[in-house]
C-alpha cells in the first residue's frame, strides 16, 4: 500500500478505524492530550499527509499555515470550532467532520442530560449513597414534570431537531430559534414555534438547550444578561460548546436563583470546570460524553477515515459528502 503517505491519529482511537488507517498508510498515533497544546502541533504537523484530530486540538492559523504536506484535516467530532476552516481553505487543505453518525446518540445523550437535572436523579442517587433513604418521602426530590412544559432549542439543526422529537414523545412543547426557519415540513411535524429572538425564546421557555455551533456570533450568548430572561424555574442545558456560555455567570445564576438548575456536557476551558459547579446540587455535570456511544464513536471514526483515504485517494471532492 502507499506507505509513503504519513497519517497523525492524534489520540487513541477506536481499534477498528486505527487498524483501516494503518493497513493503507503510515500512521502514527498521538499521545492521549499532546496535541492539545499547539506548539506540538507546531512541532509535528509539517510532517504529515493527513490528520485525524480531536477536537480538543487547536488547528489555529498558524499551526494550518506552517503544515506544508498537508492534503485534509479530518475532525473527530461534528463540531470544528477549533479549525481554522478559511486560513485551511485558503492553503488548500480540505476539513472534514463527522455529521449525521452522532445525530442520534447525542440527542439521546442531551435528552439523559435534561431528564438526570430535571428529575434531579444525580443528586438523588447521591443522597442514597450517603445512606439518606430513609423510604419513600411524599415530599422527597421533587422535579419538573415535562408534560406541557416548553422546551426552548437554541440551534435547531439535525441535533436540535433530534432533541425536539424525542421532546414531543414526552409531551413537551417547542419552541426554537436559528439563523434561518426550519422548513415547513419539520416546524408541521414537531408543531414548533420559531422564535425570533433569542431573549424572547428564554422568556417563554421551561428549559433552554444550546444546539448551535461555537461561532464569533454565538460566543458568550448565554451571558448574565440573557440569563436574567429566564424563568426562576427554569433550566437550562448546554451540550453544544462551553464558550456558548459564560460559565461564571451560569455559576452565578445558579447560586443566587435567576434560574433553577443547569445541565453541562461542555465547558468554557475544558477539561477545567468553573470551581463553583461542582458545589452545587441544582446542576449535573457530564464530561463530554453525549456522542459517547460504542456504535457512534466507531461511526464517527470511520467517517473521518474514509474521508482522509477519499482524498488520499485523489477522489473527486464531491463524493466525500463530509468534507466542509
Ligand atoms: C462533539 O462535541 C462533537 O462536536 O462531535
Ligand atoms: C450540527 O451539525 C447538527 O447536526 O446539529
Amino acid at each position: 500500500m502507499n506507505r509513503t503517505r504519513r497519517i497523525l491519529i492524534t489520540e487513541p482511537i477506536v481499534p477498528a478505524v486505527m487498524e483501516k488507517l494503518s493497513a493503507r498508510y503510515d500512521v502514527t498515533i498521538g499521545q492521549r492530550g499532546y496535541y492539545n497544546i499547539k506548539e506540538n502541533l507546531l512541532n509535528d504537523l509539517p510532517e504529515y499527509d493527513a490528520v485525524l484530530c480531536m477536537l480538543s486540538n487547536p488547528l489555529d492559523g498558524d499551526v494550518i499555515k506552517s503544515a506544508k504536506r498537508l492534503q485534509i484535516i479530518a475532525n473527530n467530532a461534528v463540531g470544528y470550532n477549533n479549525i481554522d476552516v478559511d486560513t485551511a481553505r485558503e492553503a488548500g487543505i480540505l476539513v472534514a467532520n463527522t455529521p449525521d453518525v452522532l445525530t442520534d446518540a447525542t440527542a439521546d445523550g442531551t435528552f439523559a442530560l435534561l431528564l438526570a437535572v430535571a428529575r434531579r436523579i444525580p443528586e438523588a442517587e447521591r443522597a442514597l449513597r450517603r445512606g439518606e433513604f430513609d423510604g419513600w418521602n411524599p415530599t422527597g426530590f421533587l422535579g419538573m414534570e415535562l408534560r406541557g412544559k416548553t422546551l426552548g432549542i437554541i440551534g435547531m439543526g439535525r441535533i436540535g431537531t433530534g432533541v425536539a422529537r424525542r421532546a414531543r414523545a414526552f409531551g413537551m412543547k417547542i419552541a426554537y430559534h436559528n439563523r434561518s426557519r426550519a422548513d415547513h415540513a419539520t416546524e408541521t411535524e414537531l408543531e414548533a414555534e420559531y422564535v425570533d429572538t433569542v431573549p424572547a425564546l428564554c422568556r417563554q421557555s421551561d428549559i433552554i438547550s444550546l444546539h448551535c455551533p461555537l461561532t464569533a456570533e454565538t460566543k458568550h450568548l448565554m451571558n448574565g444578561k440573557m440569563l436574567t430572561n429566564m424563568k426562576k424555574t427554569a433550566i437550562l442545558i448546554n451540550a453544544a460548546r462551553g464558550p456558548v456560555v459564560d460559565e461564571a455567570a451560569l455559576a452565578a445564576a445558579l447560586k443566587s436563583g435567576i434560574i433553577a438548575g443547569a445541565g453541562l456536557d461542555v465547558y468554557e476551558h475544558e477539561p477545567e470546570v468553573h470551581p463553583d459547579l461542582p458545589a452545587l446540587e441544582n446542576c449535573v455535570l457530564l464530561p463530554h460524553i453525549t456522542s459517547a456511544t460504542d456504535e457512534t464513536r466507531e461511526a464517527m471514526g470511520h467517517l473521518a477515515a474514509d474521508a482522509i483515504i477519499g482524498v488520499l485517494e485523489g477522489k473527486a471532492a464531491e463524493s466525500i459528502a463530509n468534507l466542509l
